[in-house]
């Protein structure tokens, strides 16, 4: 018999599985092709020793509650850790983990790809063609701005933000980046670290990497849209609450900003309904780290992340050690 209780929210790659089978003993998993309902949520996690989660499942205080009684960890299958109200998890003796660093890549690769395609209207290109609409070489089919030799603007400069500066260099571009701290790295590639403010003023490109905390939800606002450089272009990979949607599709169609790259979204699955028919927005639905290498990655560490804390094994991804337990506060 498994030594612990263990339930995974939905299938991950075979060798996350792997990994409980072998440290663990075995596991539970939700078998459903989708992500649990809140009520689906509660009830599978109660009574769990740990649970191995995605991004899509929210355990707020009140499912917290719930699991309190004998869970003592919440491994996140993703860098970000916002789904999850690490405090309360903490104050409820649950040690919260997640996977940075293996995304990294994955993740800034993402980021030029919508920012590529944002400034040369690849998906509006793409779908031209589809259409039939393609009779013949026009000298002024379909032109967008230049990406090489114009100024990226780095918003969040942890290792994502970092890594996308790092590929700016093969387009001879000048980085600016705003992060409350310093970065070795950008500055180490000859970046500029300058306000918020003045880096909308004076970036082509705004790519956003912070997480998604009470200062960083709707940071990219109304304001702060209309202080961006005329025919910008905006991509986010981080998270869709960092940016006011509808302020953002105004200046879209209004021609303030000329293209827009997104990968999250306010409110996910759902998309704002004055963003769906600009043609100047590329919509990617939430792919940041969807490699197949990176997603093995990822769940092969969730899964030692997980069985670390059963064990009592020191972890390097301890977003929140429960309260009382080594490494707490
Ligand atoms: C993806 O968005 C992640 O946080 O891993």
């Amino acid at each position: 018999m498994a030594e612990f209780d263990v339930y995974v929210t939905r299938r991950i790659p075979e060798a996350g599985l792997e990994v409980l089978r072998r440290e663990l003993g075995g596991f539970s998993i939700n078998s459903l092709d989708r992500a649990l309902s809140r009520a689906e949520l509660i009830e599978n996690c109660r009574g769990r020793d740990g649970v191995l989660c995605l991004l899509t499942d929210r355990f707020d205080r009140e499912v917290l509650t719930a699991m309190a009684s004998r869970c003592r960890v919440i491994s996140n299958c993703a860098a970000g850790t916002d789904n999850i109200a690490v405090d309360d998890a903490a104050a409820m003796g649950i040690a919260v983990t997640n996977t940075p660093g293996v995304l990294t890549e994955t993740t800034a690769d993402l980021a030029w790809a919508l920012l590529l395609a944002a400034a040369r209207r690849i998906g509006e290109a793409e779908r031209f063609v589809r259409a039939g609409r393609f009779v013949g070489w026009d000298p002024m089919l379909m032109l967008g701005t230049d990406v090489h030799s114009k100024t990226l603007g780095i918003v969040g400069a942890g290792r994502i933000g970092a890594a996308v500066g790092r590929r700016a260099s093969g387009f001879s571009m000048r980085i600016l980046y705003c992060d409350e701290r310093p970065s070795a790295e950008l500055d180490a590639m000859g970046a500029e670290r300058c306000g918020l403010d003045d880096l909308l003023a004076r970036a082509d490109f705004v790519s956003l990497h912070v997480p998604l905390t009470g200062k960083t939800r709707r940071m990219i606002n109304r304001d702060r849209i209309a202080r961006m450089k005329s025919g910008a272009v905006l991509v986010n990979t981080s998270r869709g609450q960092v940016v006011d949607e509808a302020a953002l599709a105004d200046a879209l169609r209004g021609g303030h900003l000329a293209a827009a790259g997104l990968d999250v979204y306010e409110e996910e699955p759902k998309i704002h309904p004055a963003l769906l028919p600009l043609e100047n927005v590329v919509l990617a639905p939430h792919i940041g780290s969807a490699s197949r290498e990176t997603r093995e990655r990822m769940a092969v560490m969730a899964a030692d992340n997980l069985a670390a804390v059963l064990k009592g094994r020191h972890t390097l991804n301890l977003v929140r050690p429960a309260a009382g337990a080594p490494g707490a506060l």
